[in-house]
């Protein structure tokens, strides 16, 4: 099976009182939309929570890959698979039962995903592949867009896709935080195949043009699967 690279541009990083037409301008080159929700309590900072997301939706049929920087994920992430997000990717840190979390999104609907921060080693999460169809690895500290990739974190996709391929199970390695030009391909050589961009597509003149950019050149860097 050829893996083809999943782009998903983080709209924290674009204007939030046009929000509906920063998602409009990136269809048609886009895979998903990246939604980063924080609750000012599992991260200090705060954006948008479920009622942006459902309004959202109804203005664009990108699937959806909602990111939740918040505590007590096991409340809070149905309600994001029922308003009909493609992926819902919680943080381990935030979350004592993921198995049991997973399913109940698996069962809203939704894919399931979870996320390990920066400080956060990925080894005690490796037995829980099975049930997860996303492992999203921090590659900055969760919180804020804008800050510098950290190649040190591409050992914890190496780690991921090793046991993935081991066990031959389906899983989308997810990167986040300073994925731009000049770092995604070592993302992608790693074993990323999603890829979510904030300041690099929202930043650019043309976000489009910039999502083209960064799919050729990790495709280039993926092999086969
Ligand atoms: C930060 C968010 C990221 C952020 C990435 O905690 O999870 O999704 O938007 O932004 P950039 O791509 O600018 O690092
Ligand atoms: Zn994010």
């Amino acid at each position: 099976m050829e893996r083809s690279p999943i782009i998903a541009p983080s709209i924290l990083a674009s204007d939030f009182s046009r929000l509906a037409q920063e998602v409009h301008a990136i269809e048609g080159a886009a895979d998903w939309v990246h939604v980063d929700v924080m609750d000012n309590h599992f991260v200090p900072n705060l954006t948008i929570g479920l009622p942006v997301v459902q309004s959202l939706r109804k203005a664009t049929s990108i699937p959806f890959d909602v990111h939740l920087m918040i505590t007590d994920p096991q409340r809070w992430a149905p309600g994001y698979a029922e308003a009909g997000a493609y992926n819902v990717t919680f943080h381990a840190e935030a979350c004592d039962d993921p198995v049991a979390l997973a399913r109940t999104l698996r069962a809203a609907g939704a894919k399931a995903g979870l996320a390990i921060d920066r400080d956060t080693p990925v080894e005690p999460y490796l037995e829980l592949l099975p049930y997860l169809d996303t492992v999203l690895i921090m590659t900055i500290k969760a919180g804020f867009g804008g800050q510098a990739f950290m190649p040190e974190m591409l050992d914890k996709v190496r780690d991921v896709r090793r046991r993935a391929e081991v066990n031959d199970l389906e899983i989308r390695i997810e990167v986040d935080g300073g994925i731009a030009a000049d770092t995604i391909e070592q993302a992608a050589e790693a074993g990323a195949d999603a890829f979510v961009a904030g300041t690099a597509v929202y930043g650019a003149a043309d976000p489009a043009e910039a999502i083209r950019k960064l799919r050729g050149l990790a495709a280039d860097r993926m092999g086969p699967a």
